[in-house]
């Protein structure tokens, strides 16, 4: 077994159903805290796939996290878990100190010391893979150079703060204890499953209900945009020929400014689903209120991941997008599922 972190989130899951799309694969042991960007509709394929066991609980959780490492005696863990939106940070930093740098300090001190105990074997195959962002490295000006892993850490918002700290935990770990690590720092990641609070669903949800797609600012800040499937295919490359305690920037290759990432859904769905008024969902764009601190540029050197281990990104921002865009017209039950509400009634059911 594996036993992955967050893997009812957006990146999460998408990592658990590519990993068990492969038949020979692992069984994988997910441990999933279900706040409100977890949800098990993403995984309702896996219903009756024994190879899935999904626990609901905290990372921060000692007890429960050591009773899963001796029951299930994985062999690596993937910590996805964490609050990842930079815009609820702002507004409440509290759970973002709590689950990515407390719940990661808990879950490495538990996976150090069932590691520690393990047989010499075991011991040398186990990984600890901690899945981190391009955001640590704070804000590029328009002319600097991409970031590279040796970029010094400067970051701005309490959500890249948090994950920061525990990139130097995990760091930490290896250099002190020994502890097998790698770690991956990613660009802006979207795709299927992705919840409607970041920028790519909100928007293409957004134009299909007739709302303003809201741009904060002037539209111009950059980011670098990876298709998560991407991401989950640099994981596993990692997670298998990572070299220990070395980190890989992972990236799409794909700088886009937020004004013509939304104007390329508008015109993507002005193809697939036009407005019943024949007009361009580009009419729906409304400039808002900047988000404060708002870092200006992020871009990704992914040389190294290609140049150790040989990895690229499958798709380009075109194929990507497209994928994406006809993913959430094609899934209409998800989505409304997530908008109404009720992919927290299981929660509700289960542990009222
Ligand atoms: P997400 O918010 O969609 O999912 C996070 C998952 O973690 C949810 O299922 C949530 O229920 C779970 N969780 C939260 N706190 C927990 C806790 N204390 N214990 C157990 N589970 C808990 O996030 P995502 O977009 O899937 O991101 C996954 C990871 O990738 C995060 O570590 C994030 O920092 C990193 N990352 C994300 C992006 C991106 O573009 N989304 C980019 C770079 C890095
Ligand atoms: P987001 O998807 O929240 O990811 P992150 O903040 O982690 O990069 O935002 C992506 C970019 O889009 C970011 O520059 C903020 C911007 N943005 C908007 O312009 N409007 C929005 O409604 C949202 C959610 C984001």
């Amino acid at each position: 077994m594996i036993l992955v972190t967050g893997g009812a989130g957006f990146i999460g899951g998408n990592f658990v159903l590519d990993w068990l799309a492969n038949p020979r694969a692992e069984g994988i042991v997910n441990l999933d805290k279900l706040t409100y960007a977890g949800n098990l509709a993403t995984l309702s394929s896996l219903e009756h796939d024994i190879r899935h066991q999904f626990v609901y609980g905290d990372i921060g959780d000692t007890i429960l996290v050591t009773k899963l490492l001796q029951e299930y005696q994985p062999r690596a863990i993937v910590n996805f878990a964490a609050e990842s939106h930079v815009d609820r940070s702002i507004h409440g930093p509290a759970e973002f100190i709590q689950t990515n740098i407390v719940g990661t300090f808990n879950l490495l001190e538990c996976a150090r010391e069932y590691w520690s105990n393990l047989n010499a074997d075991m011991k040398k195959s186990f990984r600890f893979h901690h899945v981190s962002t391009d955001e640590v490295y704070g804000s590029l000006t328009p002319s600097a150079s991409a970031f590279s892993e040796t970029n010094p850490y400067e970051p701005n918002s309490p959500y890249s703060a948090s994950k920061a700290a525990s990139d130097h935990l995990v760091r930490a770990w290896f250099h002190t204890y020994g502890f097998p690590v790698v770690t991956t720092n990613c660009s802006n990641n979207y795709g299927p499953y992705h919840f409607p609070e970041k920028l790519i669903p909100l928007a293409i949800l957004n134009a299909l209900n007739g709302k303003p797609l809201p741009i904060y600012g002037d539209g111009q800040q950059i980011r670098d945009w990876l298709y998560v499937g991407d991401h989950c295919s640099a994981i596993r490359e990692v997670l298998s020929r990572g070299k220990l305690g070395e980190t890989y920037n992972i990236g799409g290759w794909n700088e886009k400014a937020n004004i013509d990432v939304v104007k390329a859904i508008c015109l993507i769905l002005n193809e697939l689903k036009p407005r019943s008024d024949g007009r361009s969902y580009v009419e729906q764009i409304t400039f808002v209120r900047d988000r404060p601190g708002h870092d200006r540029r992020y871009a990704i050197d992914a040389s190294k991941v290609e140049r150790e281990l040989g990895w690229r990104p499958a798709k380009t921002f075109d194929t990507g997008i497209r994928k994406t865009v006809q993913w959430y017209l094609d899934n209409p039950v998800w989505i409304e599922g997530v908008v109404s509400g009720t992919y927290r009634d299981w929660l509700q059911k289960q542990y009222s």
